[in-house]
């Protein structure tokens, strides 16, 4: 997936003919315009202790896990996007509503995994040709650990194949403990 949509963005889609959210381009200013004010680094103020300008605490926020904001290509069941959407107690902004667009793309956006990435192709989106081990050790950050193949990033996930049935499962880089998720970065980098 990650590999092909490059391509496909560039080669079968014109910019009209379908929507691919990219963040830098179509979730950021929308954030910057609605969120910043309370939630970012830049204007110091941190409710609830969510800032969504920088990126790396950002990106904590975004897990295929119950207590996530975001849970890439679930839209319907991140709170992030609820909030703007529900007029429950806790609507952000809380005095304002997003445009029915702005929503959209958020949707979309979180649709199509909830990326940082931009949509472009990029020199390391080539395959990796080096050779791995068919099976490794992964150790999740509560120490529990699995064994399985790796086969690539997918954005914010790491996807493994189960030495029993050749299964591929995504599995949140984030929940991975720093040693995994460094031999994660290692397994994909040329
Ligand atoms: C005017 C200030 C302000 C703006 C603008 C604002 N927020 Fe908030 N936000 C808050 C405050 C205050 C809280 C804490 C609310 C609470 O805990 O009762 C909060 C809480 C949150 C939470 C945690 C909510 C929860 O249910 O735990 C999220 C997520 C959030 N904001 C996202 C956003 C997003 C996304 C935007 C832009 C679309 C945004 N906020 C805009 C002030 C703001």
């Amino acid at each position: 997936m990650s590999l092909l949509r490059p391509i496909l963005l560039i080669s079968l889609l014109p910019v009209s003919a379908g929507f691919a959210a990219d963040f830098k381009r179509d979730i950021q200013p929308i954030l910057e315009k609605n969120c910043y004010e309370c939630h970012s680094v830049k204007t110091g103020k941190k409710k609830a202790g969510f800032v969504f300008d920088d990126l790396e605490t950002f990106k904590l926020d975004i897990a295929d896990n119950d207590v996530a904001q975001i849970r890439p290509g679930k839209p319907a069941e991140s709170h992030f996007l609820e909030i703007m959407i529900n007029d429950g107690k806790n609507h952000m902004p809380p005095k304002d509503q997003l445009s029915s667009s702005d929503i959209k793309k958020i949707t979309e956006w979180i649709s199509e995994g909830a990326s940082f990435d931009s949509g472009a192709p990029k020199m390391t989106a080539a395959p990796a040709k080096k050779v791995l081990p068919p099976i490794m050790s992964w150790t999740n950050a509560e120490g529990k650990t699995i064994k399985a193949g790796f086969v690539r990033l997918d954005g914010e996930n790491v996807v493994l194949k189960m030495p029993l049935n050749a299964a591929e499962v995504a599995y949140p880089l984030a929940k991975l403990s720093e040693a995994s998720q460094k031999l994660a970065r290692d397994c994909a980098a040329p």
